[in-house]
């Protein structure tokens, strides 16, 4: 790799290049939208780029733009199929126009723990799962774990009724708006770069997500406080376009497909640890974390979990036992 300055042309545009890659190795950029460090994806995704580029110097190199600095997660998916991007980590609730069977992780309160979850993802049948968008050009590589997810809200969150009547942010995810309209409450899809504004405004009342997300884009500085739920997964389906996987040389797409493989293990047993960082830090700012006993856990489970049946027929009831009956 030859400048840390060097530019390269993407699509007519002109941007900087992270990485320094040289005229010679195939470019990967990899594109995503929460903080460059300090986040499983943000740090998973450094990993693999520092790994590329140390053991495929000469071969391939790799750019990582992170904060939706160059693509939103729905542009991403294009930008991919046209070959401006070669990887991202769209959240598994992104896919819906590309398959309907990813919805399986979308439903509330599917994985008891974040162990069952990480056990979950790297099992056979999870990979399976992703060529379910082979279809539609795309090659998933694996999952990246985020964690598990948290409500906030302008006011405080004990009892679902709590809920009752505010508006949610949610991503693009009709599993989400169902389960935000069992707790009688409305959801907006938005992106996830207008989170925080939403919030800040008051476009929406509240919003859910891991930990990391919450402290690494500041959402708990304009709400109430979050409510320790656990309510959902946040993880990530790694893709490539088939077309960039096949025109790849079969001994560089081995090394590159191996690299792949070891860094989203090593990052993903890493991802309980982070999260507990976040929770810690969002404390340490004074933020309030709300902890629920058992037996007020079980109601927002009850009002919540129903909405499986409306999506069994997408996913599979088949499909849904299996990753239920998880153990870690
Ligand atoms: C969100 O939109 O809330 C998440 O998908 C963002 C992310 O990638 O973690």
């Amino acid at each position: 790799a030859a400048s840390a300055l060097a530019m390269c042309v993407v699509a007519g545009q002109a941007m900087a290049d992270p990485a320094g890659c040289d005229g010679e190795e195939t470019v990967i950029r990899f594109s995503h939208v929460v903080a460059a460090s300090g986040h499983p994806k943000g740090d998973a995704a450094q990993l693999l780029a520092d790994r590329i580029n140390e053991q495929m110097e000469g071969t391939a190199c790799m750019e990582v733009y992170p904060n939706s600095t160059l693509y939103d997660d729905d542009k991403v998916m294009e930008a991919l199929l046209l070959g401006d991007v070669q990887l991202a980590a769209p959240s598994l609730s992104k896919f819906e126009a590309y398959t309907k069977k990813l919805r399986l992780y979308d439903l509330p309160f599917l994985f008891s723990s974040l162990d069952t979850a990480n056990a979950y993802i790297g099992s056979d049948e999870a990979k399976d799962l992703l060529s379910a968008l082979e279809s539609e050009g795309y090659t998933g590589l694996g999952y990246i774990m985020s964690g598990l997810k948290q409500f906030s809200a302008n006011k405080p969150l004990e009892t679902p009724e709590d809920a009752a009547g505010l508006k949610f942010r949610v991503q693009t995810s009709d599993v989400a708006v169902a389960m935000i309209e069992a707790l009688n409450a409305s959801a907006q899809k938005l992106a996830f770069k207008e989170v925080y504004g939403a919030l800040q405004t008051g476009v929406v009342d509240g919003q859910e997500n891991s930990w990391c997300n919450i402290y690494t884009q500041k959402f708990f500085e304009v709400q109430d406080g979050i409510t320790e739920t656990n309510h959902q997964v946040l993880a990530y389906g790694v893709i490539t376009s088939q077309e960039f996987l096949e025109g790849l040389d079969e001994e560089t797409r081995s090394q590159f497909l191996k690299i792949v493989d070891e860094t989203l293990a090593e990052a993903n047993n890493q991802v309980a640890e982070k999260e507990g960082e976040c929770r810690q830090s969002i404390m340490d700012a004074g933020g309030t974390i709300r902890e629920l006993t058992p037996e007020q856990r079980e109601a927002w489970v009850s009002t919540m979990k129903p909405v499986w049946q409306q999506f069994e027929g997408d996913i599979g009831a088949d499909v849904i036992e299996n990753a239920a009956n998880t153990s870690a």
